[in-house]
């Protein structure tokens, strides 16, 4: 269904590893509604080659970068904007890892190393994508940025470890860079909180496949897939959402503001 929402549009796209990742079908879309962007991953992602796959699809340059190098952001970002003619009107921030999360330690017994590193990635990179898109001049007015995260950041869910901290810190970023981008430039910045999602980071996560059954139970309209979080995406980077900023915007079937289901209390009254 394309509607050219995104008609002269150009944008920048981070995360997107393989066909499952929601930025994969972010692309996607934002394509389908007329876009032009900068596909973007962290070098060593590069390597497994399917986003060359995405950019040929799409009509997408492809800019290796680490987004916790500014280094990396400033070329990016330059360079994206001469590849597209223009300046950003959009960006996706679509990136997390935890290294405690993937060596298996427990939140209770976390090494800081690796806690500073998945802060840095996950939460911190998306203040360096913002600030270095503002000392560079590089975001037309009205724009929007746009990043992901999970409800862990306001609720305990103890396998979610510290991307529960990171995602809390990355949550109090987009309100407190969207005033200052809101009042320089326009630009509104909001995170969306999806619902847990089949894909490489979520995976991740102990108990993952046993916790998306529970959260699709505990949802009135069963949790939202990466397509439909895409569709999403592309309203809050189109015109239609430009007095949206500063929020963090559950995109979740209804389980956030869900104590119990039916299907749930069943569930219990057959055993
Ligand atoms: N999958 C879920 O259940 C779920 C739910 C809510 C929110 N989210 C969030 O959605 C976002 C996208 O994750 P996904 O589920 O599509 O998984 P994914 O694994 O496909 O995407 C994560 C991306 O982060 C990138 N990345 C990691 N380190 C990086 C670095 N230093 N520089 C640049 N990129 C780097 C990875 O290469 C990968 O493309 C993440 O912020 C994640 O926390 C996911």
């Amino acid at each position: 269904m394309a509607n050219n929402l995104l008609e002269g549009k150009r944008g920048i796209i981070f995360g997107a590893l393989n066909s499952q990742s929601i930025a994969w079908h972010v692309a996607e879309k934002a394509h389908e509604q007329g876009a032009r962007f900068v596909l973007t991953n962290a070098p060593i992602a590069m390597r497994m080659g399917e986003i060359n796959g995405l950019a040929e699809k799409t009509g997408s340059k492809v800019i290796p970068a680490d987004a916790t190098s500014v280094e990396d952001l400033e070329k990016l970002i330059s360079e994206s904007m001469e590849i597209l003619g223009g300046k950003i009107d959009f960006i996706l921030h679509s990136i997390g890892m935890s290294v405690n999360v993937r060596k298996g330690n427990h939140y209770t017994n976390e090494n800081y190393d690796y806690t500073m590193k998945g802060l840095d990635v996950s939460a911190l990179s998306f203040h360096k994508v913002m600030q270095t898109a503002k000392k560079l001049d590089a975001m037309n007015d009205w724009g929007s940025i746009v990043a992901l995260t999970y409800i862990a950041a306001q609720r305990v869910f103890p396998d979610y470890n510290d991307m529960a901290d990171n995602k809390a810190y990355l949550e109090s970023i987009a309100r407190s860079f969207g005033y200052h981008f809101g009042v320089d430039k326009k630009v509104r910045v909001n995170t969306i909180s999806q619902s847990p999602t089949m894909t490489t980071a979520g995976s991740g996560v102990k108990g993952f496949s046993e916790f998306i059954s529970f959260s699709d139970m505990m949802s009135p309209l069963g949790n939202a897939d990466a397509s439909a979080c895409a569709d999403y995406c592309v309203t809050l980077f189109s015109d239609l959402t430009r007095y949206v900023t500063m929020q963090n915007l559950f995109h979740d079937g209804g389980f956030s503001n869900t104590g119990v289901t039916q299907q749930v209390i069943e569930r219990f009254s057959e055993e």
